[in-house]
């Protein structure tokens, strides 16, 4: 088989995660300190794929391009393409397709975290030469996702965002592609929600007779595109972490595994893990729960964080109570307001979200 490319898409408008999203592209918002879309180009890199092609918003493609660079420190190099407006993840295929050329390729989206990485379907892409294959996973609710249905192992209809879905196996946002998706992308028609639709360009692949061979994910799968997702993502990246200290620790105690930044800074701190203290951070008199991760350069005193993630330079001081399942953006500040009269005051931008104790 010819070489293998890589494909992220790290476009869309990710309006299920607003308003982190109105400020900054969702594929950067990290997961244990790390920014999801470097996941998927390290799943890449691990694969052995070294030419990889990044979809990429007008809006937010700056960001992103300054964020993963030309790709060097992942050991690949990437190529950024820009899709002119959120038309769909078949119209970002054909909106490539001078860069993947008649390569097959791997084609992964930005948001989308799999555990275990993507070695082993390339290996079985490689070895059994169908000609997509695709990645199916058990979930509780079909009807958000691209759902496929097997008969004796093979794939026989999909359909995207079912309102009565026929299974429970949604499509993972990581497909194997060859050369024939083009051609499949261009016969389809934009779907009720205006796109052109991967899933459907699948069934037009499925139609035509093509072989499109299913893989069941053994590990776990997120697509981080919710809050909910985002903390699930966090907690299982955590899980899986080892320990280590760094920073500076001032009677503060830690327990579990934690792994704390270089120049960040404990006093009279509890940390409980798993856990990741970022570069630079400050904590006073606080604890730290499990499942947190706190961003570079934040500061958090007097106060209590568990189930968390907060962005870089984010301040938290002074609560009463404990902050937990929360996702604070970048500069936020929560805190007690000490003048009077006392009241609760707010800046708060679009589509935000506060629950009060
Ligand atoms: C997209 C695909 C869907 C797939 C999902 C996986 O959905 O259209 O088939 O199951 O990614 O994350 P979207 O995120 O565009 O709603």
């Amino acid at each position: 088989m010819q070489q293998l490319k890589g494909l992220i898409l790290s476009g869309g408008r990710g309006t299920r995660l607003r308003p982190i999203t109105h400020t900054s592209a969702k594929q950067l918002v990290p997961v244990a300190n790390k920014p999801v879309l470097f996941y998927g180009i390290e799943a890449m890199a691990q694969a052995g794929i070294d030419e990889v092609g990044i979809i990429i918003a007008p809006e937010t493609g700056g960001e992103i391009r300054a964020a993963a660079g030309d790709g060097s420190r992942f050991g690949v190099k990437l190529t950024y393409i820009v899709q002119d407006r959120p038309a769909g993840l078949a119209h970002a295929v054909l909106t490539a397709e001078e860069f993947l050329g008649e390569s097959p390729f791997v084609m992964y989206l930005g948001d989308n975290l799999l555990q275990g990485g993507i070695g082993d379907l390339v290996d079985a892409f490689r070895e059994h030469s169908p000609d997509a294959l695709i990645l199916l996973t058990p979930v509780p609710d079909p009807e958000h996702y691209g759902v496929a249905e097997l008969r004796d192992g093979a794939v026989v209809h999909l359909v995207e965002k079912p309102s009565a879905p026929q299974t429970d196996l949604a499509l993972v946002g990581v497909y194997m592609f060859t050369p024939v998706v083009h051609v499949a992308a261009r016969a389809i028609e934009p779907s009720a929600r205006g796109e052109l639709e991967i899933t459907d360009a699948i069934q037009h692949l499925v139609d035509q007779g093509r072989r499109v061979e299913p893989h069941i994910v053994q590990g776990w799968w997120k697509d981080t595109g919710r809050l909910e997702d985002m903390l699930a993502a966090n907690r299982l990246v955590l899980d899986t972490i080892a320990g280590h200290v760094e920073g500076e620790l001032v009677q503060s105690q830690v327990d579990g595994r934690v792994v704390i930044e270089a120049g960040a800074r404990l006093e009279r701190c509890a940390v409980r893990g798993p856990a990741i203290i970022g570069a630079g951070a400050r904590l006073v008199d606080c604890y730290v729960g499990p499942y947190t991760a706190i961003g570079e350069d934040c500061e958090i005193s007097n106060a209590e964080v568990e189930h968390s993630i907060l962005l870089a330079r984010s301040v938290v001081r002074d609560l009463d109570g404990r902050m937990e399942s929360s996702l604070l953006g970048r500069n936020v500040k929560v805190g007690r307001a000490h003048r009077q009269p006392r009241a609760f005051r707010f800046l708060v931008g679009d589509n935000s979200e506060i629950g009060i104790l």
